[in-house]
């Protein structure tokens, strides 16, 4: 693992961190859909583990990771300042294939990570593409910032509010369905197992061309550990970490 700097940190709403992180090999190789591992410089063995997120930008020497504070390995990074060090490793893993005629991105709760750097690859290329975002928890609406200056964004919250729907994401995108998946379109998506395991039904005949970003527990972050097995479509087992993250419809089951 390599020692890096916080750059800039940056609260998104009451559970999500943003922290940009100055490493110029992670920043220049870094391609949407990939992951690093990060653990905090102090207290080193507490946690024990690194731990994996996926890269939300990258730009000149920085990129940048938002995590959702879910336990001890994220409060432990959540209080990292500007000028603290942290180590990290990466680029890792495969990421999202960018050859799209035009695209889908259908991403819940913190699933909205890898799609924000696809959403900013596919604009590069000139992609047109739709993105759909879903909540469950109007104070989860803060993660809308990190989607400025993305075009063509459709969000929905499970609680009531103005502005967007009230429901799934799921329940959202279906609605747009028969005008989304019109001629050569590639589907990406990133959320919960229960949100991937219901899109899976609704996409039946559309394995090959949707893609999957998904997680799993990580030790290691490149094959050696053997913590990251997820059953294949055909017999055997992926390394989530170094076959995936991201995996076609048609390789795994959910
Ligand atoms: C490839 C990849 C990319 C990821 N990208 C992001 C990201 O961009 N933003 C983000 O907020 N999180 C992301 N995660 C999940 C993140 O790694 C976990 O939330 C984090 O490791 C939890 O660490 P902790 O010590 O705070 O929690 P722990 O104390 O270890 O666990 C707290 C809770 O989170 C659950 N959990 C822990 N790790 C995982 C995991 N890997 N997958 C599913 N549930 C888990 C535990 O079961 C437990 O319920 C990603 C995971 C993977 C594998
Ligand atoms: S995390 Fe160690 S093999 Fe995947």
């Amino acid at each position: 693992m390599n020692l890096a700097r916080v750059r800039k940190k940056e609260r998104i709403g009451e559970r999500f961190v943003l922290l940009e992180i100055e490493d110029r090999d992670i920043a220049t190789q870094a391609q949407p859909g990939q992951f690093v591992m990060v653990r905090p410089f102090e207290g080193v063995y507490d946690p024990l583990l690194p731990r994996p997120f996926a890269i939300l930008r990258a730009e000149g020497n920085c990129f940048a990771i938002l995590f959702e504070i879910v336990g001890r390995g994220t409060s432990l990074l959540s209080r990292l300042e500007p000028g603290n060090e942290l180590y990290v490793l990466g680029p890792l893993g495969r990421g999202f294939s960018l050859e799209a005629p035009s695209a889908i991105l259908i991403a819940g709760g913190r699933g909205i990570v890898p799609l924000v750097f696809l959403a900013l690859e596919l604009t590069k290329r000139a992609t047109p593409f739709s993105f759909f975002l879903g909540v469950r928890e109007r104070k989860e609406l803060a993660l809308l910032r990190i989607l400025d200056g993305i075009s063509e964004i459709s969000w929905s919250c499970e609680e009531r509010v103005t502005g967007g729907f009230c429901g799934t994401v799921l329940e959202l995108f279906k609605k747009h369905f028969d005008a989304t998946l019109k001629g050569d379109v590639r589907i990406y998506a990133c959320g919960p197992e229960g949100m991937l395991q219901a899109l899976s039904k609704i996409l039946t005949g559309r394995e090959e061309t949707t893609e999957v970003s998904l997680e799993a527990r990580m030790g290691c972050g490149f094959g050696v550990c053997l913590g990251c097995a997820i059953p294949r479509r055909d017999g055997g087992y992926w390394h989530v970490c170094s076959d995936g993250p991201v995996f076609k419809l048609s390789e795994v089951v959910l």
